[in-house]
């Protein structure tokens, strides 16, 4: 059998660090802040500063597949990014993969 090959990167995190239905916010390379989400054991990760005032998304009240920043109540759909109560705004979707419960951030 052919062993896997770590393909390197940045790690963020273990996806055991994240309890179900709620988020970690992690630090990145240069300063890049990351709110990382466990849903229905899916992990999605989003640029942690929200783009109305660079809120802490990570530390927003998690319902189904939202995010309401904890400080105006914008609301951020956590698979897509799209603010769905202030249309037209997004925040950065992260790219990230998992190996063997441990994740990886994707240049
Ligand atoms: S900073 Fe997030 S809603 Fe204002």
């Amino acid at each position: 059998m052919k062993k896997k090959e770590n393909q390197g990167g940045v790690k963020l995190a273990l996806v055991s660090d994240i309890p179900e239905g709620k988020s970690i916010i992690v630090e990145g390379p240069e300063g890049l802040c990351i709110a990382l989400f466990k849903l229905k054991g899916e992990i999605f990760a989003l640029n942690n500063a929200c783009p109305h005032m660079g809120g802490p998304l990570g530390e927003g009240c998690i319902e189904q597949e939202t995010v309401t920043c904890p400080w105006h109540g914008w609301q951020f759909n956590i698979q897509s990014g799209y603010c769905d109560n202030m249309q037209g705004n997004t925040t950065r979707k992260i790219s990230i993969r998992i190996e063997q419960n441990l994740i990886y951030l994707v240049n």
